[in-house]
């Protein structure tokens, strides 16, 4: 389940929370997911590690945006074939939340004028010239992290599953 490779060499644990709203209009798009806590591992890279969801809150060939308490990104989390990989969550032609589109299992397709991307590289398809920024994803005892360079992450409380 490991799409990219990251090692963790020393991590500071802190406490963040995350929601995730996104829907979508089509049939097949984006899961609704609950509140829960995640934690935010800092590799000694200065790269950070976000965990984000557990692997079975991804069915395969499903689309998952999940926006990051205390930081002003969201992440689009697909999974093809068993692996799991991350992109920017809007599409790179007009800032439309790509969950808002359709998926089907192997190629995302924006809503708004339906540009598409292999979900297995971030690749344009339809138009060729254009890509999706993907993120390195560990799986580490079944849950996924998502590894992010220079966000801005705040300390925030941590959201309870029983708090939503
Ligand atoms: Fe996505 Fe135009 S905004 S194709």
């Amino acid at each position: 389940l490991l799409s990219g490779t990251t090692a963790i060499n020393s991590y500071t644990a802190e406490i963040i929370g995350w929601s995730a709203t996104g829907r979508s209009r089509f049939g097949r798009g984006c899961l609704p997911f609950p509140h829960r806590c995640l934690f935010n591992l800092q590799t000694s890279m200065s790269a950070q590690l976000i965990k984000v969801c557990s692997t079975s809150d991804i069915p395969d060939g499903e689309m998952v945006e999940m926006p990051l308490l205390g930081a002003e990104t969201t992440i689009l989390l697909v999974r093809v074939h068993g692996v799991i990989r991350a992109f920017q969550s809007k599409c790179p032609h007009m800032d439309i939340p790509l969950c808002h589109g359709a998926f089907d299992g192997e190629i995302i397709t924006c809503l708004e004028h339906l540009w598409q991307f292999d979900a297995t590289s971030g690749a344009g398809i339809d138009p060729e010239d254009t890509r999706l920024q993907q993120h390195n994803v560990s799986v580490i005892n079944s849950e996924v992290f998502v590894e992010f360079a220079n966000i801005p992450l705040q300390r925030s409380a941590c959201l309870k599953k029983d708090e939503t």
